[in-house]
């Protein structure tokens, strides 16, 4: 074997030979986040508690423009999800409510918990997979798939998601085209959209 074979052969083994040294990694948000995450809070000082997220309890009501309430429980406010490559969220929605087109760079299992909903993905070749959820279904949107989420029931809606990521992110079409820096010239370009449209769109996020 030449050198580059011994190296090769070498990452290979050094891949495979990663054991888990820690049983778990509580995320210290105060410390800088890596590619990997946060770094550990001192061991000794994890308790049961951090072990526990208690954001999801009670009442969410929905007063956004999109008649929706989503509580994140990613590693930032739930840091025990640290290194753990999972998250979650609760999404409450109005009638009528919707979460608007979006993505995250994981994978989503979602489980509808009161109402019926609409869920949906549309994949790369623009093929929309759609259908009305009802209490007890399970659905799965592909990592980094645009998906969607419409209450269609006459009462509000409920529904719980898991992502294979600890900060799998969200990122809304509708909010990254109209609410963030971008300058509405460039907007309505790569939109196709009227000049009428996109001031619309910011006056809705309050952006214009
Ligand atoms: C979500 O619900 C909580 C609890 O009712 C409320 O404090 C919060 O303002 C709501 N957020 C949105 C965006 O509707
Ligand atoms: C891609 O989309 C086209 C047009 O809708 C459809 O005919 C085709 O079957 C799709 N291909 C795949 C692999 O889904």
């Amino acid at each position: 074997m030449n050198n580059l074979s011994y190296f090769v052969v070498f990452c290979l083994l050094a891949t495979l030979s990663h054991a888990i040294e820690i049983d778990f990694c509580v995320g210290d948000p105060s410390l800088p986040r890596g590619p990997q995450g946060y770094g550990c809070k001192d061991p000794a000082k994890v308790t049961t508690d951090d072990f526990v997220y208690t954001g999801f309890r009670g009442e969410k009501t929905p007063n956004n423009v999109f008649g929706n309430n989503v509580t994140l429980a990613f590693s930032d406010v739930f840091p025990a999800f640290n290194g753990l490559g999972i998250s979650m969220a609760r999404l409450d929605f109005a009638v009528g409510g919707v979460i608007p087109v979006h993505s995250h760079r994981t994978s989503e299992v979602l489980i509808l918990v009161k109402g019926s909903i609409i869920a949906g993905f549309i994949d790369t070749n623009n093929t929309a997979y759609y259908k009305r959820l009802e209490v007890g279904d399970v659905m799965v949107f592909p990592q980094a798939m645009l998906h969607f989420q419409i209450n269609v029931g006459k009462t509000p809606a409920t529904a719980f998601v898991s992502l294979n990521g600890a900060n799998p992110a969200l990122q809304l079409t509708p909010t990254a085209l109209f609410v963030g820096n971008l300058p509405a010239d460039i907007a309505q370009k790569i939109t196709l959209l009227s000049q009428k449209e996109v001031m619309r769109m910011k006056r809705l996020f309050g952006t214009s």
